[in-house]
């Protein structure tokens, strides 16, 4: 593997930090750092207080879960408050899975995030379960008729897990699908939706899907609040216990300030996403038809048509990913290997693994993810420096 040329200074003059990898992480709104500022600086209340203060802490908590349950089309009393999408996936999981270990069988994809892999592996190692990974295609899809397969070989499954977007490639599930089916055989569907909630629409009621994971720092919120929905009648069993603060389900002294966070997150970005996702889809588009065009060796991964709207990932045959993410570093754009979520992996992804891409060449992978704030001008600059970075690298 030879590492990338760079042939000349990369930073444009006066070229600001271009930031592309809002799958990592997006960056917090100054309308919601407005709208948390008292929960932190002025409010003190305990939502569980009973005095003034404690109470307007409790209607602050409320309103978010109202908000952010209106844009999910589901019920407020049906969130959980967490730390995040981690927490949320492991409630999920293991909640459900503990609450009703029927079967004692998972069914998940090979692709999906290690807080729920990870979960399920608990799950095996501590519980006896066992786990069945449905596979993908070369674009990282799953084929409903394989989950509907391991359904019928396993018709007493305790949960079925399919995220509804993928981290690493963007690539958007038949999660719908996914559901009827698993409905159809009385098993509890969870989605883990945390790239897709701010990204594309997403309702549990058109999922159908049972439980829903989703976290705040992906859309505007800051780092260390997500939910968990869980659907009314199905039980989860908690993994956080105390207090008994939302209502039963996870205990601990709210995250005040970051649910508001949340709230205003999600009231800013639910009015334009139809808007936005079709801008963010339009530049991908003509950003991947540039990147083929000038390299034509780069291999976009992922499915070039159900996929999330400012989401692109490569493997660049012949060049690792890591020398392709310090040259674009040096050019002022900040972008990621794959995953920001498996911090030092060296590994090839086991995503693209799954997808059959060779080792060596998902050890190229590079993921370029933004928002509405990059322009064309912008992407146009990443190209540029690709092509510098590049275009000695690749043959
Ligand atoms: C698909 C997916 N699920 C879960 C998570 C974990 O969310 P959090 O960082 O809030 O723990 C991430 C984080 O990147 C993710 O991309």
């Amino acid at each position: 593997m030879r590492p990338p040329v760079v042939s000349a200074p990369l930073i444009p003059p006066g070229a600001s930090v271009l930031f592309l990898d809002t799958a990592a992480g997006a960056p917090v709104h100054p309308e919601v750092l407005r709208a948390l500022w008292p929960y932190l600086a002025e409010e003190q209340g305990n939502p569980s207080s009973v005095h003034t203060t404690g109470r307007r802490a409790r209607e602050a908590v409320e309103w978010a879960r109202a908000t952010v349950a209106a844009a999910l089309e589901a019920r407020p009393a049906d969130l959980v408050f967490t730390s995040g999408g981690t927490e949320a996936n492991n409630l999920a999981i293991k909640g459900i899975a503990l609450a009703r270990p029927r079967g004692g069988h998972i069914i998940t994809t090979a692709v999906e995030h290690p807080s729920v892999l990870e979960s399920c592996r608990y799950l095996e190692r501590f519980h006896g379960f066992r786990t069945t990974l449905v596979p993908v295609d070369a674009v990282g899809r799953v084929d409903p008729a394989t989950v509907a397969l391991a359904l019928r070989e396993s018709p007493e499954a305790t949960l079925v897990s399919v995220g509804l977007a993928n981290n690493e490639v963007g690539t958007v599930q038949p999660v719908a699908a996914i559901s009827a089916l698993a409905r159809a055989a009385g098993v509890p569907c969870h989605t883990d939706a945390v790239q897709a909630f701010g990204a594309i629409p997403v309702s549990v009621r058109e999922l159908g899907v049972d439980a829903l994971s989703l976290s705040g720092h992906k859309l505007g919120a800051p780092q260390g609040v997500g939910v968990l929905v869980v659907r009314r009648g199905l039980h989860s069993e908690p993994l956080i216990h105390g207090g008994g603060q939302e209502g039963g389900a996870r205990s601990g002294t709210q995250n005040v300030a970051g649910i508001v966070g949340l709230g205003a997150a999600v009231q800013r970005a639910t009015p334009t996403l139809a808007e936005r996702a079709a801008l963010l889809a339009a530049r991908r588009d003509a950003f991947i038809a540039d990147v083929r065009q000038r390299l034509p060796d780069a291999r976009l991964t992922g499915d070039p048509v159900n996929r999330l709207p400012g989401h692109t990932s490569w493997c660049f045959p012949g060049v690792s990913g890591e020398s392709v993410l310090v040259g674009l570093d040096a050019a002022g754009i900040e972008c990621s290997s794959g995953s920001a979520c498996a911090a030092g992996r060296t590994d090839p992804s086991p995503v693209l693994r799954a997808m059959g891409v060779p080792a060596e060449l998902a050890s190229s992978a590079v993921r370029l993810t933004w928002n509405e704030s990059v322009g064309e001008a912008d992407l146009a600059r990443v190209v540029e420096a690709l092509v510098k970075i590049l275009g000695f690298s690749l043959r």
